[in-house]
């Protein structure tokens, strides 16, 4: 797949080493610009850009940024997007529509009209993301829910989090994802795919 990348630190670049690794064709960028890029592309093998080239081509977007820079990324009308991204207000800033309940990724969904939003990767630690990927099957191997409304759009992801070497867990649409949000008991906690689904289930 052709995948873009928003995002070079902790998770979108854990991201793009997996990635290409697995043989996809990924562009990333972050704010600083391409050059700053340099090292981690001649690492992977990804296509350094801005922002926007990053989407142009992409049939699959991950952003990885801090959710106050959500509204600021360029336009994703009809991209499937992967939002990462947590709510912590002491770096984000009091956001009023996530402190009145909404699922943080329903207010991603409403900050990027058109796109078709699927939160996934937000409750690992990137550095389990980078290593702890295992061959189905294998004992313990820890599950990643995935939650959105566009089915098909969720399917792929799922897929994708399988060949990274996780159990991906349908974790229902996107309001349902404040289940994996911070605080719950899925998140940071490297559940095999019956204890998440149970504790998806109990939140
Ligand atoms: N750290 C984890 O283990 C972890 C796990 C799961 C989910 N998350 C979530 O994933 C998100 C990213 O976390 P992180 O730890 O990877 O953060 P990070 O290491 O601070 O990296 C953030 C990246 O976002 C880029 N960025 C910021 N504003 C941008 C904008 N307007 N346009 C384009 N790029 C922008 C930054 O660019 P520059 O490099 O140029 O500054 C940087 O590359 C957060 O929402 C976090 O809560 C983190």
């Amino acid at each position: 797949m052709r995948i873009g990348i928003i995002g070079s630190g902790n998770i979108g670049g854990t991201l793009t080493r997996r990635l290409s690794a697995l043989g996809h064709d990924v562009t990333v960028a972050n704010t600083r610009g391409p050059d700053s890029l340099a090292d981690l592309a001649s690492e992977t093998g990804a296509t350094p850009a801005t922002p926007e080239e990053a989407v142009g081509g992409a049939e699959l977007v991950v952003i990885a940024v801090p959710l106050r820079a959500v509204p600021e990324l360029p336009d994703l009308d009809g991209k499937l997007v992967v939002d990462a991204n947590n709510y912590y207000p002491g770096r984000d800033g009091r956001i009023e529509a996530i402190e009145g309940g909404a699922a943080s990724s329903r207010w991603v969904a409403d900050q990027l009209p058109g796109a078709r939003v699927v939160k996934a990767f937000n409750t690992i630690q990137w550095s389990h993301l980078l290593e702890h990927g295992r061959p189905a099957g294998e004992a313990g191997r820890i599950a990643l829910p995935v939650a959105a409304d566009d089915a098909a759009a969720k399917q792929v992801v799922m897929e994708l989090v399988e060949a990274l070497g996780f159990d991906a867990v349908d974790a229902g649409g996107l309001d349902d994802s404040r289940r994996q949000e911070p605080g719950t008991e899925v998140y940071g906690a490297d559940l095999d795919a019956d204890r998440t689904r149970t504790a998806l289930t109990s939140a």
